[in-house]
């Protein structure tokens, strides 16, 4: 495990209040106007055509919507700590003035982003970050790789898919004003990957460090095609152990396999920058753009 991860302080304490008293966030609403229990309702999940989320109480499924709710605001929670972090590497890294410019503006954009998500994620869960292994790969990529890769890798690639996710989110999102600040942050995360796609150079690149590129880009693949497995974990945990045959009815009636194959070709087309297709190729011959069966999601 990355030995850089950051655990939060308590917010009475007395280093919050200086934090508070900083421009970026002096004019914050916190905690959020409205109190909500979650955010995004059971469209955003696929879960109104399963036939077991509509045959439970609205109790439950109120704290199966809870949970996935939760899950999502953790995981922004936690890759926008984690983008505090990459754009430090950057600044510390960079060799022109006006870069390590845009990436102080960048690590600041990211604490908003952090302090927007505080909002609404009434408190972070540091397991969350301990049993993802997206994250804990996140860390370890941000830690060890060379700027040029960590374009590639963190800024054009997981940026774009930010910025695909948020969008998602705020378009579905049941609170206006959580609406309205992911739009914010939407706006922030496009720039960011603009930038990344201007500073990047293919032609840089050395024979083994697209052969790191091609292994980090084939675990990002390898993640996604394992499916709504978030879903999954979550119904079987509300519920309390479902059967294989059941888990499997349930991602077929969530459309699993086309929900995650529309995610693999948008990693696939973030990937395929110009001057980038020859790694994307070799992800793509070991057929890891294409997602794993149901029967195979269920047994991870
Ligand atoms: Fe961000
Ligand atoms: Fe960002």
């Amino acid at each position: 495990m990355p030995q850089n991860n950051l655990s939060d302080q308590a917010p009475d304490n007395k280093f919050n209040r200086i934090l508070h008293s900083h421009k970026n966030l002096i004019n914050f609403q916190f905690p959020a106007q409205e109190d909500y229990d979650f955010y995004w309702p059971a469209e955003h999940f696929g879960l109104e055509k399963s036939s077991l989320f509509r045959a439970l109480s609205l109790f439950e499924q109120e704290k199966i919507l809870i949970l996935h709710s939760n899950h999502v605001l953790n995981e922004a929670y936690f890759i926008e700590q984690a983008g505090m972090k990459f754009a430090a590497k950057m600044i510390l890294q960079a060799e022109l003035t006006e870069n390590a410019q845009f990436y102080c503006f960048m690590s600041s954009d990211e604490a908003v982003h952090l302090q927007i998500l505080k909002k609404y994620l009434k408190l972070s869960d540091s397991n969350f970050l301990k049993q993802s292994s997206f994250l804990q790969l996140l860390h370890q990529i941000i830690e060890e790789l060379e700027p040029q890769k960590l374009l590639y890798l963190v800024q054009i690639i997981l940026e774009g898919w930010g910025q695909n996710h948020y969008l998602k989110l705020s378009k579905s999102c049941l609170n206006q004003e959580f609406k309205s600040d992911l739009q914010k942050i939407l706006k922030d995360e496009a720039l960011h990957t603009l930038a990344g796609k201007t500073l990047l150079k293919p032609k840089s690149f050395s024979i083994e460090q697209k052969t790191d590129l091609i292994d980090k880009l084939s675990a990002y693949a390898s993640m996604i095609r394992k499916g709504e497995l978030s879903s999954i974990k979550i119904i079987d945990f509300s519920l309390g152990g479902l059967s294989k045959q059941t888990k499997i009815k349930f991602l077929e009636e969530i459309d699993n396999l086309k929900t995650t194959q529309k995610k693999l070709e948008l990693l696939m087309n973030l990937a395929a920058q110009t001057g980038m297709e020859e790694i994307v190729q070799s992800v793509c011959d070991r057929n890891l753009f294409e997602p794993c069966s149901n029967h195979e999601t269920v047994n991870f």
